[in-house]
């Protein structure tokens, strides 16, 4: 046993051992196989990192199952070589994830609801139990088998937030394909261009989706999308209403049709600890969207275990991550952390507001909700609307209350404490990123109640070495500064590469400061040395939490005959936190009609990317502020943007200085 020793400290600063001890008895059984100086959460996290292999490597023998054991628990990489950066986990060991996650949760229990499906259609939900989804998953792996799906094809996935979706991606991982899923909100050319970019043979879509009452027509968008690219060749089509769709006879195969046809047996491809698992697009700063693959052992181990400790899950608890199953916290924290926890998780489909701004607060009551996990966008909207909706519901099965995606703001974190949690739950703001695979900053929901500090993502997790630079690279004294976000060794729930493209893996993350993980946010770190996320210090802009790369939509602006040039910044926004503003130049011939070219443009934007990627606001420039070298001055636009008129800065290396005046003026008229 560790001794127990309360050291007391100011507000917050240093979690003891007893007061982690507490809490991680059950969740954490491996604490005594560490040495017994280990005092407080400072020294384990330091002990985590410093000891990575005994670390993690303790970790993975007792929480995954293996077909063969590892023989090594990491390779050694360095983030500081550029050249053959290859970050490895668990080498040598064989493991299948869906077993992980599914068989052996059904060997011990079968009848355990695995999956709360909470419908769009009000007040219906379903329940899927391990041996269902088990059942699901192996006819669904047969069937894709029998479509010539093999061990690390990529299967593209159009679907919305439903049981089927996750046991088709269960189906994939049994298999070892790799799942592509492509947010469902997406237009036919950026799915087109993900099912191009990966090579996927085979699509799984639904006929239809609902959301908030509307019926969304996936099935259309993925027959526009591979007329571009007829390589498709089936698309695998689940029935999510009785309406009908178009089929085509050649490639079409209607899931609910034939999946009783297949066995619920497969057997589970033995996969390297090593190999892919899944791959996942998003945006950044530059060029088109990458795909970043995340392989199997570090990824589920890691969200696993962060699933456990940081959300304080129990196994008999509901978890409540009512994202959407198209992004990283769906695929992490709905579908293969709790999971590979055994738990029961719920699939939202539906919208925070309909029928009405109770929808969480109603499904919480019936669904019996332990952790909720939502983003500060939907705290912000459901602020807005009025506390009346919640007060005729009882949330007293609510313990823990997360959030992600985007700065927490102090009036969202204490709705959220005050309003949701009654004062009596935990609130934990998680940051992390498509690229970190699970949780890398958030706090422990132990200790008191207050030591957790507002709006603060606070604790890099366990085995997590978190840095401030500065812009030259330097790294700061991580006390009450801020700086640059970045990582100083790899974890086991890293991405991997850039599907096709290592290098530009290398050269986004790497290359911008040799020697570390480079995460695009900006952070503070108050007098205890805990963090605090600014936001990104990069050309993205995150709007409710979906990250939009100002050159993408750029780009697409471009191709308007209208545009001479454009450049798209964001801007502090209400409930979205932050919204996009395009400062556009016309083209000297244009008929312009100033209405009408901002409705070409936002259907532009709209059919090109997504509905959530189409700019808040347009204005029409004569000229973009440049230096004289011709690089657009963002920052001054950022800042006309934003209403910070006074903050310009150095403007003394712009071609045309009065510029500033001109827009501003045109600013505050739009405004
Ligand atoms: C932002 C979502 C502040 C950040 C899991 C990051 C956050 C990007 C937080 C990743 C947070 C995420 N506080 N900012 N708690 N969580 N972000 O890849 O800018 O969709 O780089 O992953 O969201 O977005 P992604």
């Amino acid at each position: 046993m560790l001794r127990l020793k309360c050291i007391s400290d100011k507000f917050g600063s240093r979690l003891t051992l007893i007061q982690l001890r507490t809490f991680l008895t059950a969740k954490f059984p491996e604490l005594d196989e560490f040495p017994k100086s280990i005092k407080s959460y400072d020294d384990l996290h330091k002990y985590s990192i410093e000891n990575s292999d005994h670390f993690w490597g303790t970790l993975a023998k007792n929480r995954l199952d293996w077909f063969k054991p590892f023989n090594k628990v990491n390779n050694g990489a360095k983030f500081g070589d550029l050249e053959n950066y290859n970050s490895q986990w668990f080498l040598d060991g064989k493991l299948n994830v869906s077993v992980n996650c599914v068989d052996r949760h059904y060997q011990k229990n079968p009848n355990k609801v695995a999956l709360l499906w909470e419908k769009d259609e009000p007040g219906f939900h379903e329940s899927v139990t391990y041996e269902q989804l088990y059942k699901m998953m192996n006819k669904m792996a047969n069937l894709l088998k029998s479509c010539g799906v093999q061990k690390g094809d990529r299967v593209a996935f159009y679907m919305p937030t439903c049981s089927m979706t996750v046991a088709c991606m269960m189906a994939c991982a049994r298999i070892g394909a790799l799942h592509s899923v492509v947010f469902a909100g997406f237009s036919s050319e950026s799915l087109a261009s993900r099912i191009n970019d990966a090579n996927c043979k085979i699509v799984i879509t639904a006929n239809q989706a609902i959301r908030g009452g509307k019926i969304i027509n996936l099935k259309k968008t993925v027959d526009e999308a591979i007329k571009l690219y007829p390589s498709v060749k089936n698309v695998l089509v689940y029935k999510r209403t009785e309406n009908k769709f178009e089929f085509n006879a050649e490639k079409d195969i209607v899931i609910d049709e034939v999946l009783d046809q297949f066995s619920s047996e497969c057997q589970p491809e033995i996969m390297d600890a090593n190999d892919p698992l899944f791959m996942l697009y998003t945006s950044g700063s530059t060029g088109k969207p990458k795909g970043l693959v995340h392989a199997q052992a570090g990824y589920i181990l890691q969200s696993a275990f962060s699933h456990q400790i940081a959300f304080n899950f129990e196994k008999d608890d509901v978890f409540g991550c009512l994202a959407d199953v198209g992004w990283i916290t769906g695929h992490t924290y709905i579908v293969y952390a709790p999971l590979c926890n055994g738990g029961t998780t719920v699939l939202f489909e539906s919208s925070p507001i309909y029928p009405n701004p109770s929808r969480y607060w109603e499904t919480i009551q019936r669904l019996k909700i332990n952790q909720l996990y939502i983003a500060p966008t939907s705290i912000r909207l459901l602020i807005k609307n009025g506390d009346e909706w919640l007060k005729k519901y009882d949330l007293s099965s609510l313990k823990l209350l997360g959030s992600v995606g985007e700065p927490i703001n102090h009036e969202a974190w204490h709705w959220y404490d005050e309003v949701v949690g009654q004062k009596r739950c935990k609130i934990i703001d998680t940051w992390w990123q498509t690229e970190t695979g699970s949780l890398m900053i958030a706090p422990l929901p132990c200790g008191k109640n207050d030591q957790i500090k507002p709006a603060m993502a606070m604790r890099p997790f366990f085995g997590i070495d978190a840095v401030l630079l500065d812009e030259k690279g330097n790294e700061k004294e991580p006390k009450n500064t801020e700086g640059i976000l970045c990582i100083k060794k790899p974890w086991p729930s890293m991405a991997r590469t850039i599907y096709g493209d290592h290098q530009r893996f290398i050269n986004t993350y790497l290359r911008p400061y040799p020697g570390y993980y480079f995460t695009g946010d900006g952070s503070h770190v108050d007098n205890d040395r805990h963090f605090q996320i600014t936001g990104r210090v990069d050309d993205v802009i995150n709007v409710s939490g979906h990250r939009i790369g100002t050159a993408e939509v750029e780009d697409v602006l471009d191709e308007s005959h209208h545009i001479s040039e454009s450049a798209v910044v964001g801007f502090p926004h209400d409930t979205l936190g932050e919204g996009i503003f395009a400062f556009v130049t016309l083209r000297n011939d244009a008929d312009f009609n100033e209405e009408q070219v901002v409705k070409e443009l936002k259907a532009l934007v709209k059919s090109k990317i997504a509905g959530y990627a189409v700019p808040h606001y347009f204005l029409f420039v004569s000229n973009l502020p440049k230096t004289r070298s011709g690089k657009i001055m963002r920052r001054v636009l950022r800042n006309i943007a934003s209403n910070k008129f006074d903050e310009m800065g150095d403007t003394s290396t712009l071609f045309d200085p009065s510029l500033i005046d001109e827009i501003t003026a045109k600013y505050k008229k739009l405004k």
